[in-house]
């Protein structure tokens, strides 16, 4: 099965709005001047600025790039101060939400159970979901790594339908490998990935297990990427701190061709 790779950059809380419109252009300019970007849509590549500049991210997405929201609220409008509802995104003109990133659930108090319902709401209003596991490294030392991935991913698309799982990406990204510098190895990585893949067989079918993309997040640089990329479970990237730098993130682009 081939599934066209995904590179796809959080920039987290970085970028204002006219530091976003220099860092987009930039980009582009790298994966233009040696055409890295993109025979037949693929790689697919993917970025994900903060609420606030998107505005200057999204004229410049089409071709193979994509704009997503680093977070989605469940509801579709109503009393819930500071948060923004899947269908505002849809109507921007956005392609995917990002779910449950391990900082939210962290530092915001984001369950299992709320990623569910983020994730439903971004697939009820016709946006893609990218959804994210991991383990901490307490987790792994303990080893409970499968046992975190499987909570989170039952929990994560529970009353998700097969047909929606086109819609939907998963990013195993542990914890521990987050702005760490740390990478998982090629190996563990590939484990945790393929583990990933079965329960998705268990919860759905080979065939969309098959299809569905998954990511690896962590530390994923110019110098690591193509290694990971090469494991034959690893279908692209979700890229922190590397994406940032426009170089690096050709690099990385370029490694998943
Ligand atoms: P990192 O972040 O590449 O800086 O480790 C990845 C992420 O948080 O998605």
């Amino acid at each position: 099965m081939s599934r066209c790779k995904l590179i796809a950059g959080n920039w987290k809380m970085n970028q204002g709005l006219s530091q976003a419109g220099a860092l987009i252009k930039a980009l582009k300019a790298e994966l233009d001047s040696d055409k890295t970007c993109c025979s037949a849509n693929c790689p697919e590549l993917l970025v994900f600025p903060p609420f606030t500049s998107i505005a200057a991210v999204l004229p410049e997405a089409g071709g193979c790039l994509q704009v997503g929201a680093q977070n989605v609220h469940w509801a579709e409008s109503g009393a819930y101060t500071g948060e923004v509802s899947a269908p505002m995104l849809k109507e921007l003109g956005l392609s995917y939400a990002l779910i449950g990133h391990s900082e939210r659930r962290q530092y915001f108090g984001e369950s299992d159970e709320s990623a569910n319902l983020r994730l439903r709401a971004a697939l009820k209003a016709g946006l893609k979901a990218m959804l994210c596991i991991g383990e901490t490294e307490e987790e792994r030392q303990l080893g409970l790594t499968n046992c975190v991935l499987e909570r989170q991913l039952r929990w994560g698309l529970s009353q998700v339908s097969a047909a929606d799982m086109s819609r939907v990406v998963v990013a195993y990204e542990p914890v521990w490998a987050i702005g760490t510098g740390k990478t998982a190895s090629e190996a563990d990585a590939q484990a945790a990935h393929a583990f990933i893949r079965s329960l998705l067989a268990q919860l759905f079918c080979t065939d969309t297990a098959e299809k569905t993309r998954i990511l690896y997040g962590g530390s994923m640089n110019a110098a690591n990427a193509a290694g990971l990329l090469a494991q034959p479970d690893i279908d692209g990237g979700l890229i922190g701190g590397a994406s940032l730098k426009p170089a690096d993130f050709a690099s990385i682009v370029r490694a998943a061709k």
